[in-house]
C-alpha cells in the first residue's frame, strides 16, 4: 500500500519547538522511524509538510489515484480548518488523525477537532508514538478493506 503522511504548520520546527510539550525528536526523526515501520508492513510512505492551508488541501487532492491512506497531523488547523476537513471528506481515501500532545488535556480551544468526524479515528498524546500507532491503525484499517 501507499500512504501519504501530512504534517501541518509549525511541525517543521519539531525538536526545537516547545520540547516540553512536543518532545525533542525532529520531523526527520519521525519520518525515518515511520519509514522503517512502513517497511515492516510493506507500505510505502510519502511525506509532506506545509505551513499553508491551501498546500495541504492540494496535497490531499493529489493523493487521489496514488495513495490508499492518509496519516495526518493537521497542527493548529485541526481546530478550525473546515477546508481541510472538507478536503479529507472529498477524497475517497481513509485518513487517520494524529497529535503528539493530548489535545484534550490542554487549552479549551484545542479540545475541538473539526477533522476528527471525517477521520477513521484519532490518536493523541503519545508523542512520536502517536504517529506509529496511527500508521498501524491505518494499515489495519486498509487491510480490513482489502486494500
Ligand atoms: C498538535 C496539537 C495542536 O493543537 C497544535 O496546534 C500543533 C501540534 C500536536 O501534534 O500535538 O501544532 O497537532
Amino acid at each position: 500500500a501507499q500512504i501519504v503522511v501530512i504534517h501541518g504548520p509549525n511541525l517543521n520546527l519539531l525538536g526545537q519547538r516547545e520540547p516540553e510539550i512536543y518532545g525533542t525528536s525532529t520531523l526527520e526523526d519521525i519520518n525515518r522511524q515511520l519509514t522503517e515501520l512502513g517497511n515492516q508492513h510493506s507500505v510505502e510512505l510519502e511525506f509532506f509538510q506545509s505551513n499553508h492551508e491551501g498546500q495541504i488541501i492540494d496535497r490531499i487532492h493529489s493523493a487521489i489515484g496514488s495513495a490508499e491512506g492518509i496519516l495526518i497531523n493537521p497542527g493548529a488547523f485541526t481546530h478550525y480548518s473546515i477546508a481541510i476537513r472538507d478536503a479529507l471528506s472529498a477524497v475517497p481515501i481513509p485518513a487517520v488523525e494524529v497529535h503528539l500532545s493530548n489535545i484534550h488535556a490542554r487549552e479549551e480551544f484545542r479540545k475541538l477537532s473539526v477533522v476528527a468526524p471525517v477521520a477513521v479515528g484519532q490518536i493523541s498524546g503519545f508523542g512520536i508514538q502517536s504517529y506509529e500507532l496511527g500508521l498501524l491503525a491505518l494499515v489495519g484499517h486498509l487491510q480490513r478493506l482489502g486494500r
